[in-house]
């Protein structure tokens, strides 16, 4: 198998294989016996069982609908598509220059090293749009680049030479770029002075409990205060302050060792590092990726960001306070007592749901750095009665020697508490109408048949309700008293994703999922200002067995309340719909398209024979009234 098929979790599989499952028919005895108990989660719920009053999904048949369209069908066209009333149009895609003096994208070279490093990055995630002295800034992950696209025009879809890794190297980290609506739509504002490439290279400061500590030491760096770059930005949040999260997720990546026998430390492993990279090849044009040479390295990646867009010359700030793990994105809520609360999920099969809560309190217009480097970190533990609390993660609970440690391997300190192993934690999106929380768990094939990358268990149950998890679903939780800094909540299944048509068991989904709306692996999770939460898909878009009628990568709508879910937007081929957020008018809704044609087929945006390109797309009504 070429590793250019496999996702970043089954690369890891495949470098650092899992211990096996022993046990399997007591796994699957136990798969069978939960359904009664599942039925009656989705009967009574955990909520209702503790409130009193079932908050559980019910259709939507006698009350009005909030849905603002028609819902339309799955399909798998190379193509946008949308309900009547509603356009788009392609606002930036993947190497479009920033500045007037760069070159424009060459389908046929890809562009070069120092042509990326002056475009738009590749592969968008998570995004925000921010008003800027009358200005509007849009600020995007780039995650990463395919190299079968990136590097199309070589053989075999290697890089050939050292700019073609540089090339990709440049493809990542973050963009910011102004934006305008003309008559045409929204254009980006070329040479505008808030303009700004983030990439692996760009100096960042290394902030919070591990900031100078032993670990984050390095040749280059001996004080371990000052970090270079951020690559593989997933997810995102934003900080009423007006800054931007960018989150590392898939970090362990880009290591590699010259000597491909090297091992590397365990706390490493437990992360993915491994001698072997994922083909991107940085090591070969950057020492500090030889994790041989430099094992603190690694230790340098994993954390949330914060960026200041408004400030081009801003020094980014990586927020060890905030755990390192593969975050997905990074939802802030200001709790009614004024503290600052951020959710955390941790993608990888089997990891973890984090919450961050800052000793300070957030004051308008008041000192801010502090409320993200001073604070409690907390892990989720999920009890099958429809309760759950955070566990703190401190060296007193964890056994560790310090916050600093705690701080940088903080996977090994959630096991040590016993933390819930969840079906891969995406995106976590909190309700602006009421304390509560939703996140998608997008899917877990190893849930019930292997524990974690740190040995722990995957018991099926809980949130984590199906073995074999191929279709994913989305778990909310309500904190006790209203409160984001409770040690206590209550939570539910708001949707499982199934197919109904093929299944008639948990696999068919929750009775929210129907043959017209349903889906596999929900990822990002946003809410709007009506307080409808829109999901989006990153999963099997075959549209073949298990996922037949359920066609391209797409958006859909949910109704907190009525738990109903519409289909609002399928992506084009091979793509994933990831990153939204809206202009502050609201009548456009910004939507990002990863990687179309990851496996080949797909030409989109252009079209004919041009080069896939992933691109950022605005969504809006025809009668210019607002979207979301
Ligand atoms: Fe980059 Fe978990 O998705
Ligand atoms: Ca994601
Ligand atoms: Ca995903
Ligand atoms: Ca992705």
């Amino acid at each position: 198998m070429s590793n250019h098929d496999l996702s970043f979790d089954d690369y890891d599989e495949v470098v650092n294989p899992r211990p096996e499952e022993n046990d399997f028919d007591a796994v699957l005895a136990a798969a069978m016996s939960r359904r009664d108990v599942l039925k009656s989660i989705f009967v009574v719920g955990g909520m209702a069982a503790i409130g009193g009053t079932s908050v559980l999904p019910r259709m939507a048949s006698a009350l009005e609908s909030r849905f603002a369209f028609s819902p339309i069908d799955a399909n798998a066209l190379d193509d946008i598509t949308l309900p009547g009333g509603y356009l788009s149009e392609v606002v930036v895609r993947w190497g479009d220059p920033l500045w007037s003096g760069a070159a424009e994208f060459d389908h046929n070279t890809r562009g070069t090293g120092a042509s990326q490093e002056m475009a738009f990055g590749d592969n968008i995630d998570g995004m925000e749009v921010f008003p800027v002295g009358g200005r509007l800034l849009l600020v995007v992950n780039n995650e990463y680049t395919n190299r079968s696209i990136i590097w199309g025009n070589r053989e075999e879809g290697k890089a050939a030479e050292e700019d073609d890794v540089l090339k990709g190297k440049m493809a990542h980290g973050l963009t910011v770029v102004e934006i305008a609506e003309g008559e045409n739509g929204w254009t980006i504002v070329k040479d505008s002075p808030f303009n700004r490439r983030v990439t692996p290279d760009t100096e960042m400061a290394l902030t919070g409990p591990a900031a100078g500590d032993e670990l984050l030491k390095t040749a280059a760096d001996p004080q371990g205060t000052v970090a270079l770059g951020t690559w593989n930005n997933c997810g995102n949040g934003r900080t009423p302050w007006g800054t931007y999260l960018a989150c590392e997720e898939n970090f362990n990546g880009y290591f590699s060792a010259e000597d491909a026998d090297h091992q590397v430390s365990a706390e490493l492993s437990r992360y993915g590092v491994s001698a072997e990279d994922w083909g991107y090849g940085w090591a070969q044009i950057d020492e500090r990726f030889d994790v041989s040479r430099h094992p603190n390295e690694p230790n340098r990646a994993g954390y949330v960001i914060e960026l200041d867009p408004a400030n081009p010359d801003s020094v980014p700030r990586k927020l060890t306070a905030l755990g390192r793990f593969k975050h997905e994105n990074a939802e802030m809520v200001i709790n009614k007592d004024g503290r600052v609360v951020v959710y955390m999920g941790d993608d990888e099969r089997g990891e973890f749901l984090y919450r961050y809560v800052s000793n300070g309190v957030y004051a308008p217009g008041g000192e801010t750095d502090s409320l993200l480097e001073d604070g409690k970190l907390y892990v989720a533990k999920f009890y099958d009665n429809g309760s759950g609390i955070w566990l703190e993660l401190n060296p007193e609970t964890t056994g560790m020697a310090s916050m600093a440690e705690v701080s940088v391997h903080t996977r090994i300190a959630a096991s040590a508490v016993g933390a819930t192993t969840m079906d891969r934690p995406e995106w976590v999106a909190a309700n602006p109408n009421q304390a509560e929380v939703y996140v998608a768990l997008t899917n877990n094939k190893n849930r019930g048949i292997k524990p974690n990358a740190g040995g722990d268990e995957t018991v099926v149950g809980g949130p984590n309700p199906r073995a074999e998890n191929i279709y994913g679903q989305i778990v909310r939780w309500r904190p006790t008293g209203a409160d984001h800094a409770a040690q206590g909540f209550v939570w539910d299944l708001y949707a499982m994703a199934g197919n109904p048509n093929l299944h008639d068991d948990l696999y068919a989904g929750s009775e929210n999922i129907t043959a017209d709306n349903m889906f596999n692996s929900p990822d990002g999770l946003k809410f709007d200002s009506n307080g409808m939460l829109w999901i989006q898909t990153d999963g099997n878009y075959s549209n073949e067995d298990d996922f037949a009628g359920q066609g391209n990568n797409q958006m859909l709508a949910a109704d907190p309340v009525t738990g109903e879910i519409q289909r609002f937007m399928v992506g084009p081929k091979e793509c994933e719909v990831t990153g939204m957020t809206w202009s502050p008018d609201r009548r456009t809704m910004f939507v990002g398209i990863q990687h179309p044609g990851e496996r080949g087929d797909s030409h989109w945006p252009e079209g004919g024979d041009a080069v896939p390109r992933s691109a950022v797309i605005a969504i809006r009504r025809e009668d210019g009234a607002v979207v979301g």
